[in-house]
């Protein structure tokens, strides 16, 4: 289609966009992202007029956005909390936000608004430019980790270490035990949810017993 460019879709679209393109799926949606977004910082694609965004930026989560589109933009800034988003003009399949990422997302069929595999494939190799390195080294002998975070700056490589000796839970108890500690909940999220071998987070409970 001539003259259809990244802008065109929300000089078209933008007006309407939020009445006319509820998927009805935003809150599971939301949910789910939240899980990825939350340890780090995030970074979506085509992030229009913040339909996820903003509710992701609500629960916390440090979200930024790339969008073709200044009409869209325009949109998410006219909402609560939409100013405080930060976001970077152009082409997702060509454009750098700032800084590394922890997490990068498209969401919608907003990879198809690319209409040649080329650009699909720009579009990844953008993402994948943009994303964080984590590299690590794992002695299961001494439960030790020792993360290493290659950041690519402006400056060049920089290297961020992480050491870390990680205990199961089973030890952790045995340690508030020896303090004199009893366990009184364990939880596999902030939800208070069971803690189960599928449980990504782990959160204990121990009190001193009263004397
Ligand atoms: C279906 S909307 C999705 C918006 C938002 N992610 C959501 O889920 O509601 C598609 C978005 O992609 C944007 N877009 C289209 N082509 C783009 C491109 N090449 N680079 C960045 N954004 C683009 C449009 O302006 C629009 O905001």
């Amino acid at each position: 289609m001539k003259g259809f460019g990244p802008e065109t879709f929300g000089e078209l679209n933008a007006e309407d966009y939020d009445l006319l393109h509820n998927p009805g799926t935003t809150e599971a949606a939301v949910d789910l992202l939240a899980v990825f977004a939350l340890p780090g910082r995030t970074l979506e694609l085509a992030i229009g007029t913040g339909r996820v965004a903003l509710p992701l930026a609500a629960r916390g989560c440090r979200i930024e956005g790339i969008e073709a589109s200044p009409d869209m933009v325009a949109k998410l800034r006219e909402k609560p909390g939409g100013a405080d988003i930060p976001v970077t003009l152009g082409d997702m399949a060509v454009v750098k936000a700032e800084g590394e990422f922890d997490f990068i997302f498209l969401i919608f069929n907003t990879l198809f608004n690319l209409t040649s595999q080329a650009a699909q494939v720009a579009c990844f190799r953008n993402a994948a430019s943009m994303l964080a390195l984590e590299a690590s080294i794992h002695d299961p002998t001494t439960q030790r980790i020792d993360y290493q975070v290659l950041r690519i700056t402006k400056n060049g490589f920089q290297l961020t270490p992480l050491p870390m000796r990680y205990a199961w839970p089973q030890e952790t108890d045995l340690m508030a035990e020896l303090a004199g500690l009893s366990l009184e909940n364990r939880w596999g999220g902030w939800d208070k949810s069971a803690f189960t071998a599928d449980s990504r987070t782990h959160i204990s409970v121990y009190r001193k017993p009263t004397a």
